[in-house]
């Protein structure tokens, strides 16, 4: 496959003991067709050698701001590139990146650049959970950089855990996805995130668990697709590149902004947790203990989702998300019937890594009319990826 032809990648190398898988992808790039253009750090030369990235790649490979040939390479590499990757990224280049700091050749690219730019970090586990690591991190993926995650494995050292390097197949398969298709570009994709908090009293709520992250996870997919995405959010995570972010905490808030946006809304991605009861009444101030067991009388949430459907027009996607813990299939179908849904994303959030606050997710995507579809336990990430690629096949 030469579907990269024409595409010129710079290829960063950090000094990690993952700097070998390195020579793999840039093979791969290679042999997809793309044109390479090999830089390195100082350390990564503790690890591989120049002269096996410049064989393999489409040119020598670049080191120094002070090249003599080319005075400004930072400006040049950054500019001309298509994307830019990043494989193994250490702890010192994500606090670099993510701070502006303009410490070699790569950061400098880094910093020059326009382009896409997939990172892929690579460290000890320690190191990758580190508070500061993980700021970096979604510093990084907030300005829209494609994070593609360590793995659990064997490390350095014999030890093992989270922080090996991607696998060269999944590091390309991001670089080709940020090269792909911008299948959304011209259509406005709304999406909800988070549990909803319906108010007992000044200071009580009734809310769920969720975190939002496969909320926020299809919103960044979907702008990263080309789509002008509004993302209704009740949580405080840093907003997607490229998304709008609508902030509401109720059910009744959560309608009205949904209300708002409909006319213009073509794709409508209802991840968020909304509440089905509600307190009928908020009291004034705060509840207190010494006047016994409040009555909290409760009253249905409408059904957001439901009214949405139900005035649905041609060309309007609606997808709603099924959050079970028995009979997946039968109540996810239901519901997508019900709701007069375009697809319905089931997950059973009973299964350990499934559905509210993990970073993972396993679902059954059900279609009117198709077969089901089920993505077995990943990233959330990825699911949204499955996701979106099912909503650019429906509107097609
Ligand atoms: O946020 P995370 O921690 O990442 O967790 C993700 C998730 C588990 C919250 C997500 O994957 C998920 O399943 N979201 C839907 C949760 C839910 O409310 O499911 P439900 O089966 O109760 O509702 C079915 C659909 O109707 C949902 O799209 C829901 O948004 C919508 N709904 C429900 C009630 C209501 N009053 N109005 C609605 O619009």
């Amino acid at each position: 496959m030469t579907d990269l032809a024409g595409k010129r990648i710079v290829v960063g190398v950090c000094g990690g003991i993952a700097a070998y898988k390195a020579v793999e992808v840039c093979r791969r790039l290679v042999d997809a067709g793309a044109h390479v253009v090999p830089v390195m750090t100082k350390g990564a030369e503790h690890f591989i050698g120049r002269t096996t990235l410049s064989a393999l790649c489409s040119e020598p490979v670049q080191m120094s701001l002070w090249d003599e040939e080319s005075p400004i390479p930072h400006t040049k590499l950054g500019q001309g590139a298509d994307l830019v990757l990043v494989a193994p990224a250490t702890a010192r280049l994500l606090g670099a990146y993510a701070n502006g700091l303009s410490t070699d050749l790569l950061t400098n690219v880094l910093i020059a650049t326009r382009a896409p730019v997939v990172v892929c970090p690579a460290m000890h586990t320690e190191m990758w959970e580190h508070p500061a690591v993980q700021h970096n991190i979604s510093t990084l993926r907030s300005r829209g950089v494609h994070i593609v995650d360590p793995e659990d494995g064997r490390l350095a050292g014999g030890d093992s855990g989270k922080g090996r390097l991607a696998s060269p197949e999944a590091i390309v398969a991001a670089v080709r996805a940020e090269l792909g298709p911008k299948d959304l570009a011209g259509t406005h994709v709304v999406v909800t995130a988070g549990g909803t908090r319906e108010p007992i009293d000044a200071v009580r709520v009734i809310a769920n668990r969720s975190s939002g992250k496969q909320g926020y996870a299809v919103a960044a997919e979907a702008a990263r697709r080309g789509a002008c995405v509004t993302l209704v959010s009740t949580v405080d995570l840093p907003a997607p590149h490229g998304a709008r972010v609508v902030a509401v905490e109720t059910a009744a808030q959560m309608q009205d902004a949904l209300e708002r946006l409909w006319d213009s809304t073509d794709v409508l991605v209802m991840a968020a947790a909304v509440a089905d009861f509600r307190p009928v009444a908020c009291a004034d101030g705060k509840i207190k203990k010494d006047g016994g067991v409040p009555n909290v009388v409760l009253e249905p949430t409408p059904d957001i989702l439901c009214a949405l459907g139900a005035k649905k027009r041609p060309g309007q996607t609606v997808v709603g998300f099924a959050a079970e813990t028995s009979d997946l299939v039968a109540n996810a179908q239901s519901k997508l019937a019900r709701k007069n849904l375009d697809m319905i994303v089931a997950n059973d959030v009973s299964q350990p890594g499934v559905g509210f606050q993990h970073d993972t997710n396993a679902v059954t995507f059900l279609r009117p009319g198709q077969a089901l579809e089920s993505v077995a336990l990943t990233d959330k990430r990825a699911i949204a990826r499955e996701l979106i690629d099912r909503v650019v096949s429906a509107r097609s």
